[in-house]
């Protein structure tokens, strides 16, 4: 039995050896499709869990930020930055990587490709290149076939840059896995014309990086893909379970917490609030900020700074104040990133897990 006496509460806490299974199931699942699994290392910000991927059969890691590049290059040589870097010190620092670490970074502008390759030429290094393309989340990512062609062609012409391929992220499709298929159609119809229209240019893509959480057991029915960049497996959320892209044993983060208030009838107080949880929408539908792991009818109906309203109206179970509880976020990489360290449950003790992917300055590593 675990004491959790001695755990400061509010704390983010993980089960190590449900993260182990989670590595273990994303990575089998990518090995039987053909497929590279490159987690997005945004949703635990900790070497320690990304070492755990890794040994599952990772290749290699995504990463946001300049600072998680530099963390992360401790633990792989193997870095795809998601995201174009805009701005002298980004590109500064990620011309700053160690030698040996692989990079390759996505973009949909030539503006982020000329000064790319300009940074990567006075650094003497060549740095790989993926088009990102939008498959529908309107967000990045260029809008048309031909746009994708233009950029790949420039970089394929362009010294200091390598291109390497393509990336898309369906952050769009947030419905359970059983209603996904019209929208997989459709993603199928605008990532083949894409990959059509590359091939007639003599620019077929070596990578096609794709993949989240919520389509990640439908990413072998994507035309061409190469890699998932899935990162919220390895822990998973309360939006995550609503989709049906994990099963319920399969969340491995929850934030503990102690019942601090019973005294207004049909609720308690938790000393957990947005700044322990995040204030997240409950995005796959419904209300609330979270739920408990262990009383799945218990949501936190509201949330100021430093507390969280438990509604208890719907179960009989009534808490006394001191009690624990674990309360499973709605969207668990925000709420790790507000936490100092993690509590790491295994094999009934406790051991704290550093963060150190958070935060965005220059990191050393030791
Ligand atoms: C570009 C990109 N790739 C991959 C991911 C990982 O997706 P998920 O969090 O659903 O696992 C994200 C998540 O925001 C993302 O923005």
């Amino acid at each position: 039995v675990i004491d959790l006496a001695s755990v400061e509460t509010p704390t983010g806490c993980i089960d190590v050896a449900q993260v182990r299974a989670n590595a273990r199931r994303v990575a089998g699942y990518c090995t039987d499709h053909g497929l590279a699994w490159r987690p997005h290392v945004k949703t635990h910000k900790s070497t320690d869990v990304a070492r755990i991927q890794l040994e599952a059969g990772a290749r290699g890691l995504t990463v946001a930020t300049p600072h998680e590049a530099e963390v992360m290059s401790e633990v792989t040589d193997d870095l795809l930055l998601a995201y174009p870097p805009v701005g002298r010190t980004k590109l500064e620092r990620l011309m700053d990587l160690p030698e040996r670490v692989r990079l390759t970074v996505g973009l949909d502008s030539e503006t982020v490709v000329r000064s790319l390759a300009e940074a990567s030429r006075s650094a003497g290094r060549t740095t790989g290149i993926l088009v990102e393309i939008d498959v529908g989340m309107h967000r990045v990512g260029v809008a048309t076939a031909s746009e994708c062609v233009r950029i790949a062609s420039t970089v394929a012409e362009t010294d200091g840059v390598d291109y390497r391929g393509i990336m898309f992220y369906p952050g769009h499709i947030r419905v359970p896995l059983g209603e996904q298929d019209p929208l997989l159609d459709e993603l199928a119809t605008g990532l083949s014309n894409v990959l059509e229209a590359l091939d007639a240019s003599g620019l077929t893509p070596q990578v096609v990086s794709g993949g989240s959480t919520p389509t990640l057991w439908h990413s072998h029915r994507m035309p061409g893909v190469t890699e998932v960049r899935a990162g919220t497996c390895i822990f998973n959320d309360r939006d995550i379970a609503q989709l049906d892209a994990c099963e319920p044993q399969e969340i491995a983060y929850t934030v503990l917490a102690r019942v601090i208030s019973t005294a207004i009838p049909g609720q308690a107080v938790v000393d957990a609030g947005s700044k322990a949880l995040a204030k997240e929408s409950f995005r796959s539908g419904g209300s609330g900020f979270g739920v408990l792991l262990d009383e799945p009818e218990i949501t936190v109906r509201a949330l100021s700074e430093e507390h969280g309203v438990l509604d208890v109206s719907a179960s009989a179970w009534r808490p006394a104040v001191g009690d624990l509880v674990r309360i499973v976020p709605n969207h668990v990489c925000v709420s790790v990133n507000l936490q100092d360290h993690l509590i790491a449950l295994e094999n009934d003790h406790t051991s704290q897990w550093s963060l150190p992917g958070r935060g965005r300055q220059r990191y050393t590593p030791a």
